[in-house]
This record gives structure tokens, C-alpha cells and sequence, in this order.
């Protein structure tokens, strides 16, 4: 029999690597998921998803015993007094929350409660899952006869894929919902080398706990969505919306934090939190309107992107676009709402066919575009990209993105056009390689300096050819 104290329900990106890092700080921890082949990955050394920093903490832990993986998730409920669920609550078609991975947990928990246990919920759930699931495990040991008390606490995660690591291990904050004593210092227990380096812990009611989670991140969409809409006026102002972002960053109760103009938001958070938002005030007659232009505002970017190409290349039946970048953001193979599901089909729509290349998102790439694969090249390198395209898009900054060599991507592509959709080159370096330059919220190039350019293009490439 497995000996653990805590289960952690779900091995995706918060289950994992709450599990690991939980077993890091001491505690002896069940990972378990009905994913056998993850569990089965995570039994052979293999860590399923891409999160820097994670095998080695998951390797110590192993070699330390402190984790077991496990698909058994009646052994998991068994032997653990603590029991965090972890697994997903995506959007429904009406933008709310599904919970039904949420609450078949719950019943399970409820099936093989063998005593008291403290159930805490990580999953970004609706405000009253904490009520609801007190209800659906009330009902379940009623219907199985069975008497167990149990507390539902609320401890929302706020980590960031691509530095999950750190930011669990070093938290803003640890919200946890719960009116009891007990649980206050068992959950301190838990987090106790975050308690004992002093992370703020903030003690709320479950309800409040929930809200604040959907609350932080749909501010921090908001953020995003507020610099994109100024981006767009800047292109129209001659404005240079880098310089309006670091000008209002340096108000320090503005923070210069996500305020990076670019594609837009995605990943796996923002646009379903944001969403689910918008849609829990709808159920309470309330109008979320700023959350909802932030999420009307991100729509637009995307396709913001699309026409800015069009705009400068024209029509684009017959033309290569090279895309650097595909998951949502840098340091993650996680493509959930990545800008480039919408922008790669619009871009093929529109008559291109695609080279790109991600670090580390090819394989989701390759089943979440399938629909587009006969439009679709995927390459090897930054290099093979820009080889015969006639226009190099960066969707996703990447730290290899940020040093290419300007001049070898003038003379592989066959037409200079340069989209840097995250504002990551100058455009003064840009155009001394001979590239046409696009970034986001900048003014553009007049008509006759793009066609002076073009024409020195021109010009270099017949010299080239000639053999001059
Ligand atoms: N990904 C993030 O950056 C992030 C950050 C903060 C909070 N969250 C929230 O955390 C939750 C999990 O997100 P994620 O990105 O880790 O999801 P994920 O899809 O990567 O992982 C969910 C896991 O739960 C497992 N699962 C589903 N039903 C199960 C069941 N009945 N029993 C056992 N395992 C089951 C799945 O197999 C999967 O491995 C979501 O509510 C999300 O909103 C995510």
C-alpha cells in the first residue's frame, strides 16, 4: 500500500507540476491522471510536457520516493488525507466553464472516502464549485451510505506555462478558501517552505478565493487587449507604441508588465478564463463589458496580423509565408488558443501555403493545423523557414527568434518582407540588412520607401544571379 499524505488529481500542466514541486518541499505525494499513457510516461522518466526546469525536480523527487505516479485513482483517494484536484475545465460552446472532469472527481473522491479528508480545488473553476462540490460528495456518501466529514478549499493556481516551475516555487501570493482553523494550518503544512521564506498568504472565503483567480487573469487580458487597441491607434498616429508601453510602464502603479503589443493573447487560460468571466456574470444578469471588449479586442488582433501581411504583400495566392513560432507563447509546446490557429488557416484562406517552425510545439501543431496539412511545410530550423518564402512572420518570441541573422534571412527569402509580430527587432536593423520591416503598433514605411527597398532587392538579386 502506497503511504502518501497527498494526492494530486490530473498530471497536466498544474497537476505535474504541482505534484513535483510539492514533493520538493517535503511532502510524499500520489500523482494520479486516467491518462494511462502519461502515467505510463511519467513511470519511465518521461515528463509529457515541455516546462523548463521540470525533470530536474521531477528526477530528485522520484530518486528521493516522494512521488508515485498512478492511474488508480481509488489508491490515490485511499491513502491521501489531502486530496488537490488538478484536471481541466474547458470552455463550453457558450464560453462557461465545463466541469464535468471537476465533478467526476469529486464522485470518485466521495466512492472511496475511507475517512476525513480536505479536497482542494487547483482547477480554475466557477464561483460555488467549492458549494457544489460540497453538495455533489454530500449527496454521493449519503447515497453509499457512508459517513466521512471532508472540508472543500479553494487554492487557485497563478502559474505561468514556460516558468511554472519558478512561479510555484516562487509565488506572489498562495490564496487559499476556507473558513476552517484546521485547514488554514494544514494547507501552511503543505506550502510550509513558502511560509517559513514569508510568500503572503491570503485567507479568504472559498467564493472569494475562486473569484480571485478569474478576476487576476482576466485583468491581466485586459492589460494585453488595452496595449493592442493603443497599437492600432498608434499605426494610424505615427506613434511607436513600444515607447507609449515603457512610457506608461515606468508609472509605478501601471507596471510596465503585459504591456507588450503583439498577436494577441492565447494559451490555455486567458481566452477560456476570460470567457467563463464573462459568462458567470451573464448567469447573475450582470454585463461584464470591459472583460468582453478585451476578448472582442484579442479577436481583432489576430486577424490584425493577417491584414497587416496582406496589406504590404498584397495578393498572397502562390506566395510562401515562413512563421516563426506557433505556441502561444515562448518555452511551451502548449498550442491551446495559440494566435497561430487562427492566423496560419487566414493566411492559407487567403491563398499562401506555410513553412514554420516551433522549438518545441511541431508535434501539437501538426494535430490541432491537421485540416491545413497539405498547406502546411514544417521545418527543421529558423533558416530552412526563410529558404524560398516571400515573407518571414515571427508569431511567438522565442529566445532563438531574437538573434537571427539578418542579412542570411535577406538572402534565403525571395521577397525581403519582414513581420515581426512581436516587436522584437528594430526596424533601423531590420532595413540595414535590406529587409522590409513590419512590427506591431509602429509606423510603417511610405509606399515609396517599401518600393525603394523592393527595388534595391531587386537590384542585389539580378547581381547575385548574374554572377557579378
Ligand atoms: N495551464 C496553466 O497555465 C494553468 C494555470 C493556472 C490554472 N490552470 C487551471 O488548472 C486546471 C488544469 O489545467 P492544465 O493546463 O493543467 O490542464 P491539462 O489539460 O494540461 O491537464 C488536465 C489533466 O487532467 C486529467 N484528467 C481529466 N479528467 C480526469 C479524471 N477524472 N481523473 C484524473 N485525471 C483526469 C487529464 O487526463 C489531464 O492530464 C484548469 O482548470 C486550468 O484552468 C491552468
Amino acid at each position: 500500500m502506497i503511504k502518501n499524505r497527498i494526492s494530486v488529481i490530473g498530471t497536466g500542466y498544474v497537476g505535474l507540476v504541482s505534484g513535483v514541486c510539492l514533493g520538493d518541499f517535503g511532502n510524499y505525494i500520489i500523482n494520479a491522471d486516467i491518462d494511462q499513457e502519461k502515467i505510463h510516461e511519467l513511470n519511465n522518466g518521461i515528463i509529457p510536457i515541455y516546462e523548463p526546469g521540470l525533470k530536474e525536480i521531477y528526477d530528485r523527487v522520484v530518486s528521493q520516493g516522494r512521488i508515485v505516479f498512478t492511474t488508480d485513482i481509488e489508491q490515490a483517494v485511499e491513502n491521501s488525507k489531502i486530496i488537490f484536484i488538478a484536471v481541466g475545465t474547458p470552455p463550453r460552446e457558450d464560453g462557461s466553464a465545463d466541469l464535468k472532469h471537476v465533478l467526476e472527481v469529486a464522485r470518485s473522491i466521495a466512492r472511496y472516502m475511507n475517512e476525513s479528508k480536505v479536497i482542494v480545488t487547483k482547477s480554475t473553476v466557477p464561483v460555488g464549485t467549492g458549494q457544489l462540490l460540497t453538495e455533489i460528495i454530500e449527496q454521493e456518501l449519503k447515497r453509499l451510505d457512508k459517513e466521512h466529514s471532508f472540508e472543500v478549499v479553494s487554492n487557485p493556481e497563478f502559474l505561468r506555462e514556460g516558468k511554472a516551475v519558478y512561479d510555484f516555487t516562487h509565488p506572489d501570493r498562495i490564496v487559499i478558501g476556507t473558513r476552517s482553523e484546521e485547514v488554514k494550518k494544514l494547507m501552511q503544512e503543505v506550502y510550509r517552505p513558502l511560509y517559513l521564506n514569508n510568500t503572503p498568504f491570503l485567507f479568504t472565503s472559498t467564493e472569494t478565493a475562486e473569484l480571485i483567480k478569474y478576476a487576476s487573469n482576466a485583468f491581466l487580458a485586459t492589460k494585453i487587449s488595452f496595449i493592442n487597441e493603443i497599437s492600432r491607434l498608434c499605426e494610424k498616429l505615427n506613434a511607436n507604441v513600444k515607447d507609449v508601453a515603457r512610457g506608461m510602464g515606468m508609472d509605478g502603479r501601471i507596471s510596465p508588465k503585459f504591456l507588450h503589443a503583439g498577436a494577441g493573447f492565447g494559451g490555455s487560460c486567458f481566452p477560456k478564463d476570460t470567457r467563463a468571466l464573462v459568462s458567470l456574470a451573464e448567469a447573475n444578469g450582470l454585463d461584464m463589458s470591459i472583460v468582453q471588449a478585451a476578448i472582442n479586442t484579442n479577436e481583432k488582433q489576430k486577424l490584425h496580423m493577417v491584414d497587416k501581411v496582406v496589406e504590404k504583400m498584397g495578393d498572397l495566392t502562390g506566395k510562401t509565408i515562413g512563421v516563426l513560432g506557433l505556441s502561444f507563447k515562448p518555452e511551451t509546446d502548449d498550442m491551446r488558443e495559440a494566435p497561430a490557429l487562427t492566423v496560419l488557416p487566414e493566411l492559407i484562406k487567403r491563398g499562401a501555403t506555410i513553412k514554420a517552425f516551433d522549438p518545441e510545439g511541431i508535434k501539437e501543431a501538426t494535430w490541432r493545423l491537421e485540416e491545413y496539412k497539405d498547406h502546411i511545410t514544417y521545418c527543421g530550423d529558423e533558416y530552412e523557414v526563410m529558404d524560398g518564402s516571400h515573407a518571414l512572420v515571427i508569431l511567438t518570441e522565442w529566445n532563438q527568434f531574437r538573434k537571427l541573422d539578418l542579412e542570411r534571412m535577406k538572402n534565403l527569402l525571395v521577397a525581403p518582407y519582414f513581420f515581426d509580430f512581436r516587436n522584437i527587432y528594430n526596424r533601423e536593423e531590420a532595413q540595414e540588412a535590406g529587409l522590409i520591416y513590419t512590427g506591431v503598433g509602429m509606423a510603417e514605411e511610405s509606399l515609396e520607401e517599401v518600393n525603394y527597398l523592393w527595388q534595391i532587392y531587386k537590384d542585389a538579386a539580378v547581381t547575385l544571379d548574374s554572377g557579378e
